[in-house]
């Protein structure tokens, strides 16, 4: 092979050998627990001169969810396939899209990937925001949140020859420390700046009538079903925080366990190599001929439940009333019948049918979202770090958490005063 790999940053390298590690497997059943014992074969190496059983299980236990850090960040499970060959967005980021345009479409550069020239020509205007060549730059780097980028160089220039996409490009943002898109990275937190449709559009190779589909989702929303039932509802993309604890995943509690659903993107969203396949709704997709996926499920899965929920900041809500709120959280609102626990959901007991799901019907006419996925159920929506993610629920229908109690108020007849639902939401925010 001929290509050269981006500059292999130290924490490149862990998912880089897990992928290497992995051809030599197994493809189904003791995949998981070889990947496992050899984790805990390096660990145990390293302590047991040091520790007991209990030191051992941390250790392993971090060692697992660096490992699932840097899969949530870095790896595409063989998705350029889909990106580079059967999209060409390798060509239409080479051409069309230049830093700017890139950010415009919710893209997030990590700030913490730049050399310190690259920060000083951002600074002094010497680094072109309007060429695409700084886009592959910047790709070269490993420093587009989300996007993994092959860079070869042919007759000393720069040329992005692969492309792929990563848990990231969804499921981060960066705390735009640097500049508006640029910053340190937020694994877990939801980009709703994200048009995932917009940036779909861009590629030559979806039909005129797909593009019309890709560009009416708009910004932080992507349709994950689209692609199987042809049907057109998009979600709003969630966190990926807070989910420990909840062994119902997906606004439809589709999968028991995060392995589930992270599976099912993975493969049938991403294009990533392995096979889903669920009999509930019929999909069953197999892309590659190697599994590229299956072996990285445990360490992707223990990173995503190590993600809490943010808190919310101080002085982003008031306390008083959030105590006031509370009280009708619990009593006159009744939200507590459902929103119940530690984790404010009774997920693990039930799932609910559309009619208690106060965001239904769909708005411009879309078919319920329950009914296009496996469990044709809602799942009580857990609420910690609802500050941080509007609008609400898995369509979107309510922009605000005041708009989210005056639709129960008024789906449920609540008869609640101006002053308990003011203080309800402001209950909201500080969850
Ligand atoms: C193109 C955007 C996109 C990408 C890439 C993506 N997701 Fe998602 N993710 C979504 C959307 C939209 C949903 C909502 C699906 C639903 O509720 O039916 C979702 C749902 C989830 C959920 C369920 C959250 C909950 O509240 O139960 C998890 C977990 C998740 N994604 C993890 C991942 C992981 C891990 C990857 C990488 C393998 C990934 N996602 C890649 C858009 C994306
Ligand atoms: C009958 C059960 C039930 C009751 C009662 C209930 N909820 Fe919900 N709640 C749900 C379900 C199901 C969802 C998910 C709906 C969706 O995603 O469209 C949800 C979603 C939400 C969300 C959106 C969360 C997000 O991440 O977008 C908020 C906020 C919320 N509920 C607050 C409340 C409040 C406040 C009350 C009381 C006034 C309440 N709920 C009463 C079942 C209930």
């Amino acid at each position: 092979m001929n290509s050269v790999h981006t500059p292999s940053t130290p924490r490149e390298q862990a998912p880089s050998s897990a992928a290497h590690g992995e051809h030599k497997q197994p493809r189904r059943g003791t995949s998981r627990s070889v990947m496992v014992l050899g984790a805990m074969g390096v660990a145990g190496a390293l302590l047991s001169a040091c520790g007991g059983d209990s030191d051992n299980s941390a250790a392993e236990q971090a060692a697992l969810v660096e490992q699932g850090k840097q899969i949530f960040r870095f790896d595409t499970f063989g998705d350029e396939t889909q990106w580079t060959d059967t999209l060409r967005m390798h060509e239409v980021i080479s051409t069309a899209v230049d830093p700017t345009t890139a950010l415009s479409v919710g893209l997030k550069v990590d700030a913490e990937a730049l050399p310190a020239a690259v920060v000083t020509g951002i600074q002094n205007g010497s680094v072109d925001l309007r060429s695409p060549a700084t886009t592959v730059a910047l790709l070269k780097l490993n420093a587009v949140v989300g996007l993994k980028g092959t860079v070869e160089t042919v007759n000393g220039t720069d040329v992005l020859t692969r492309v792929g996409v990563t848990c990231a490009l969804c499921h981060s943002t960066v705390d735009n420390s640097f500049a508006p898109g640029i910053g340190k990275r937020l694994d877990g937190w939801p980009n709703r700046q994200l048009n995932p449709g917009a940036i779909i559009a861009l590629s030559p190779a979806p039909s005129a009538a797909a593009k019309a589909v890709y560009n009416s989702w708009g910004p932080g929303k992507y349709d994950p079903r689209f692609n199987l039932d042809g049907k057109n509802g998009p979600q709003v993309i969630p966190p990926a925080y807070g989910l420990a604890g909840i062994n119902k995943i997906t606004s439809t509690g589709d999968g028991n366990d995060l392995a589930y659903w992270n599976r099912y993107v993975g493969i049938t969203q991403m294009g990533g190599h392995g096979t889903f396949t669920e009999p509930r709704t019929g999909v069953n997709v197999t892309n590659g001929t190697v599994d590229l996926i299956t072996a990285k499920l445990p360490a992707l899965q223990a990173y995503q439940l190590s993600l809490a929920a943010p808190p919310a900041p101080g002085g982003s809500f008031d306390a008083a009333a959030a105590d006031r709120g509370k009280i009708v959280f619990n009593n006159a609102g009744k939200c507590v019948t459902c929103h119940s626990g530690s984790e404010f959901t009774d997920a693990n007991t039930r799932l609910h049918p559309p009619s208690d799901a106060v965001s239904e019907p769909e708005p411009g006419g879309a078919p319920s979202y329950a009914s296009r996925s496996a469990t044709k159920q809602y799942r009580t929506a857990p609420l910690k770090g609802l500050w941080q993610h509007a609008p609400y629920f898995h369509n979107g229908t309510a922009a605000t958490l005041d708009a989210v109690v005056q639709t129960y108020n008024t789906r449920q007849s609540l008869g609640l005063t101006a002053t308990q639902m003011s203080d309800l939401a402001q209950y909201l925010k500080s969850l």
